[in-house]
């Protein structure tokens, strides 16, 4: 198989890319999406039998030739010969057959093994491991119970013991399931016993058939409140909805964490694949906004009295942030945001300040080319930093990808108390951050390959509770010292 894939190349051409093998050109076209080891990334596993676009030989080229730049694959017609594509086709297939032969199964967290840490020792425990589709954002009720998200548009309770409740949640706002985007976080107001506040973040817009009989989509985040009786969503209030004429068709980078402190509430808006549009105060996609908390606009808001500049937003120049967490000793934002290929970044948010997507970036495109651009919005060569533009406190090359964020603050794990922890989805892990100052002095991985890792929370237990996508589940950290 090999040398027929080598005689392609060799008629491809004598361009050095052509001549390049196919594995290499695996890892420099690909890999940074689909990940080094087929893992997925961005783009899903193309090595684990599941072909969401066609599994024959004629649609995978087809997928690779056409690509689909709405959901975030690149066109390779053009790039890459049609020899090229053809072996990649032929290499994708020999990795599917060797892979599924081995089972690419995750570990089972087994609640019988202890996993040390610098600090700490903890077991896994499973709560719900079948039933839930794409769990994204967990919180906490005084009566015991959870709510989870689920992307394609639940909300949902667990039960005080941890089970996942059957019956839905009915009358939550309808959702556009749409790339990345979906019924995504939740959060409780800081006086919800008091007042029932659930804040929930969500995919929001249109789809429509048009004339070729293709799903028109036109969407962007939203937030909303409202109140849950029984399994009924009540009292729905609008808390931030862009102007239609925001929406895009972009499945990419809808961002969407909340944090709700002193009757404000501050929610992240992603790029939405728009690049420099996170440089534009005139548009809500990649900032992060503060509003109060039933949707008003604080008069302090950085940008209130600027000519053009949407008054909600508080930060600007991020690129797709997808934690966010005050930390509890001083309330400091903190904000970690998936970079593009290398540089995902951990930011100290403040208001008014630039974070830099896309004119100042550590990454490249995942092409494998160093980009940003300058400050007039023009594609340029890398440039990693400049005047004026925030630089993260912690980055990541190769990027982990960057996902949910918090502040441990129970009492079950002391010496983890007040670290950060920041869980993620490429690298299937949890790390743990000691921030001093405002300044990351150390960091360690404490929880490593048993899925992607969508959400980390701290719950009232003090126990650590991790939402993983792929295998779907929710377990959480008990200790084991
Ligand atoms: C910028 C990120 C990115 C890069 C680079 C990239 N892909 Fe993709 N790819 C994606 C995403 C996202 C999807 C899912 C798109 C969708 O939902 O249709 C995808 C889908 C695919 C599919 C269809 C999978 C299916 O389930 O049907 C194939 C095949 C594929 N990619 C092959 C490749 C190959 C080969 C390369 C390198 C030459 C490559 N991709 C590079 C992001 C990327």
């Amino acid at each position: 198989m090999r040398s027929i894939i080598s005689i392609l190349l060799c008629l491809g051409g004598i361009a050095s890319a052509q001549e390049m093998k196919v594995e290499e050109l695996y890892s420099k076209h690909c890999s940074g999406c689909h990940g080094a080891k087929f893992e997925g990334g961005v783009g899903g596993s193309l090595v684990d039998g599941q072909w969401k676009r066609g599994s024959s030989d004629a649609e995978i080229f087809k997928s690779i030739a056409k690509g689909n730049l709405q959901m975030g694959m690149t066109p390779w017609e053009g790039i890459l010969s049609a020899d090229q594509i053809r072996s990649m086709v032929i290499f994708l297939r020999e990795k599917e057959k060797q892979t599924l032969a081995k089972g690419m199964a995750f570990p089972k967290p087994s609640p019988d093994t202890v996993t040390k840490t610098e600090l700490h020792g903890y077991k896994i425990e499973t709560l719900v491991e079948n039933g839930l589709k794409n769990p994204w954002a967990i919180v906490f009720l005084p009566d015991g119970r959870k709510l989870v998200t689920e992307k394609s548009g639940n909300l949902r309770f667990l039960t005080a013991e941890g089970k996942l409740d059957p019956k839905i949640i009915e009358g939550t706002p309808a959702v556009i399931e749409h790339g990345q985007g979906g019924m995504l976080e939740v959060a409780l107001h800081p006086e919800f016993s008091k007042n029932g506040w659930v804040y929930l973040g969500f995919t929001d817009g249109t789809r429509e058939k048009n004339d070729k009989g293709k799903d028109d989509i036109r969407c962007i985040t939203s937030v909303v409140r409202g109140k849950i009786e029984d399994h009924q969503w009540k009292d729905q209030e609008w808390i931030y909805r862009a102007d239609p004429k925001f929406r895009s068709d972009s499945g990419a980078h809808f961002g969407t964490r909340f944090v709700l402190d002193k009757g404000y509430i501050y929610f992240v808006i992603g790029e939405r694949g728009g690049n420099y549009e996170a440089q534009r105060l005139s548009r809500p996609a990649g900032k992060i906004h503060r509003l109060h908390d039933d949707g008003r606009v604080p008069e302090d808001n950085p940008f209130v009295n600027t000519k053009d500049a949407l008054p909600s937003i508080w930060s600007y120049g991020h690129r797709n942030p997808q934690g966010l967490t005050m930390d509890p000793r001083d309330g400091a934002l903190y904000a970690t945001e998936h970079g593009p290929r290398g540089g995902d970044e951990l930011n100290l948010i403040e208001p008014g300040k630039n974070y830099g997507w896309p004119v100042a970036t550590l990454g490249m495109d995942y092409g494998g080319t160093p980009f940003s651009y300058d400050l007039d919005g023009k594609r340029v060569a890398a440039v990693t930093a400049r005047e004026g533009i925030e630089q993260p406190i912690a980055a990541w090359v190769p990027s982990i990808a960057v996902c949910g964020l918090d502040f441990y603050t129970g009492a079950k794990f002391p010496q983890w108390n007040n670290d950060l922890l920041v869980g993620a989805l490429a690298q299937q892990e949890v790390r743990r951050l000691r921030v001093i100052d405002k300044k990351v002095v150390s960091q360690e991985i404490i929880l490593k390959n048993i899925g992607r890792v969508r959400d980390v929370a701290t719950g009232p237990d003090g126990l650590c509770y991790v939402i993983l996508n792929g295998p779907d589940r929710i377990v959480r950290l008990v200790p084991a010292d």
